[in-house]
């Protein structure tokens, strides 16, 4: 038995450890070896009394897409880069810039413990008990994790997921403002409610999520009251499918611009979540709306998105680093979410730290071990061991439990649209922005990422204390 129970151990470990080699050998090495430019392709920003279309008809390059509500511009393919120097001396050209990929911020490749892998860890906590003792609170030392596993309430026939009951969500009805999922597709799946669905991936129309990411998100933020499988933040609030990233969770500034157009030209959704991040350049740090000196049309796109009233929760990233240095997290227009580690859905630091032997997330109701932080990032809400919609071929159930910076993003997307829904549509991303990184209530119980209790750092998502 004690040589069986390492080796169930390593089916965890291997996996999680490897994924967040991954993680940073992908971020990380973008900046170096990496490719993260797209070969001949580049943004060409206009100007306002440009009209993409016919500037387009004089210029060389082929046009991937003519971009003209979240910003004025085209994406031009199989242009030289000698080609691309002549265009700042075309008198409509404001800016141009080598478009860039973008990637997921990967999740936690962990699934939930099935009760025999969770038995295996009891005894594995037995045998060693240093596994243990890293993560361990006085008040339950001595209780085995099947004793604190997390307890699954249901309300009328749903799982209400831990993450949902931790940001007091309302658990019931249906609402009415929408939220528009930035990501790998969404569904088909029979607990969200997608009202509309655009592909921004080249040559492939196709909308269905085949990855199973964005379907995981749009479940947390929206999931319906219907009285089967799980609940979300804000239950059936419209989704709106908008796929910027292809099956690998790979696309370009240029598909994440084409989704910001389709938001903004048809005025869908006053609500954005996304979950990538693209190796960052100087020029993201320059602030918007200065064409003398122009900050990167990533950067300008997202603040014409916000200006139009748009709210954009974006996740934080999962490598463990100082936000600052991720984008788009870091710019100040968005909300950046970080990762809670909540195990039972209640503050107070009470439960077993189930993840510890999984993914080395860290204690209950700390921030998770991985979670990117930093004095610009803006809040967090939970994000470790969510249970949400997933697709259907890929999971028997149709739902799946996922960790990380992507699952925290779309609390606060959800929590965004209860607000808009209470105080009126009206209500500016900057307002919104203020409401839920003010939270009124005095800091819940938080444990700190070694252990040690005290307030948190960062505004925890409740929609109790909005
Ligand atoms: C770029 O050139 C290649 C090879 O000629 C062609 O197949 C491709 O369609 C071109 N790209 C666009 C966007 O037209
Ligand atoms: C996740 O929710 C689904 C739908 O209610 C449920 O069948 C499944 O058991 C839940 N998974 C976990 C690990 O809680």
């Amino acid at each position: 038995m004690a040589s069986f129970l390492p080796a169930r151990l390593a089916v965890c470990l291997l996996p999680c450890l490897l994924g967040s080699g991954l993680v940073s050998a992908s971020i990380g090495g973008s900046r170096g070896s990496h490719p993260h430019i797209v070969p001949n392709q580049w943004v060409v920003l206009l100007k306002s009394e440009a009209d993409p279309q016919e500037w387009q008809a004089s210029s060389a390059g082929d046009t991937v897409r003519y971009h003209s509500d979240a910003v004025n511009a085209v994406t031009l393919s199989n242009l030289t880069q000698g080609q691309a120097d002549q265009l700042w001396e075309d008198p409509m050209v404001q800016h141009v810039e080598p478009d860039r990929t973008i990637r997921l911020t990967r999740s936690d490749p962990c699934e939930s413990a099935s009760p025999s892998l969770t038995a295996a860890y009891t005894q594995l906590a037995d045998l060693v008990p240093d596994l243990e003792l890293a993560a361990e609170q006085p008040h339950h030392s001595g209780r085995s994790l099947a004793q604190m596993s997390p307890l699954q309430p249901m309300i009328s026939g749903q799982t209400v997921p831990t993450g949902i009951q931790r940001v007091n969500g309302p658990l019931k009805g249906m609402f009415l403002q929408p939220i528009a999922i930035l990501d790998t597709g969404v569904g088909p799946h029979p607990d969200l409610n997608v009202v509309s669905e655009h592909s921004c991936i080249d040559g492939k129309p196709l909308t269905t999520d085949q990855n199973g990411h964005g379907t995981h998100v749009a479940g947390i933020a929206a999931a319906s009251d219907n009285g089967y499988g799980v609940i979300g933040v804000a239950p059936g609030a419209p989704i709106h499918n908008v796929k910027i990233l292809d099956f690998t969770g790979v696309g370009t500034v240029s598909s994440l611009i084409c989704g910001l157009d389709y938001v903004v030209a048809n005025n869908l959704a006053g609500i954005i979540t996304m979950s990538f991040e693209a190796a960052p350049t100087p020029a993201d740090a320059l602030p918007c709306d200065n064409p003398s000196n122009p900050t990167t049309a990533m950067h300008q796109a997202i603040c014409n998105a916000v200006n139009a009233g748009v709210i954009i929760t974006v996740a934080a990233g999962n490598e463990g680093d100082d936000v600052a240095n991720h984008v788009p997290a870091a710019y100040p227009e968005i909300i950046s979410v970080g990762s809670l580690a909540d195990y039972d859905g209640l503050p107070g630091g009470l439960a077993q730290d189930l993840s510890t032997a999984r993914c080395g997330s860290g204690p209950d109701d700390s921030l998770a071990a991985n979670s990117n932080h930093g004095s610009s990032l803006s809040m967090l809400a939970p994000g470790i061991c969510i249970n949400s919609t997933y697709i259907i071929d890929q999971s028997p159930t149709g739902y799946m439990v996922m960790s990380g910076t992507s699952m925290a993003a779309p609390h606060v997307a959800g929590a965004a649209a209860v607000l808009r829904q209470q105080q009126g549509v009206s209500l500016t991303p900057a307002a919104a922005k203020q409401l839920l990184t003010h939270p009124t209530c005095s800091p819940s119980a938080y444990q700190t990422l070694f252990g040690s209790p005290g307030p948190s750092p960062f505004p925890i998502l409740d929609l109790h204390c909005i």
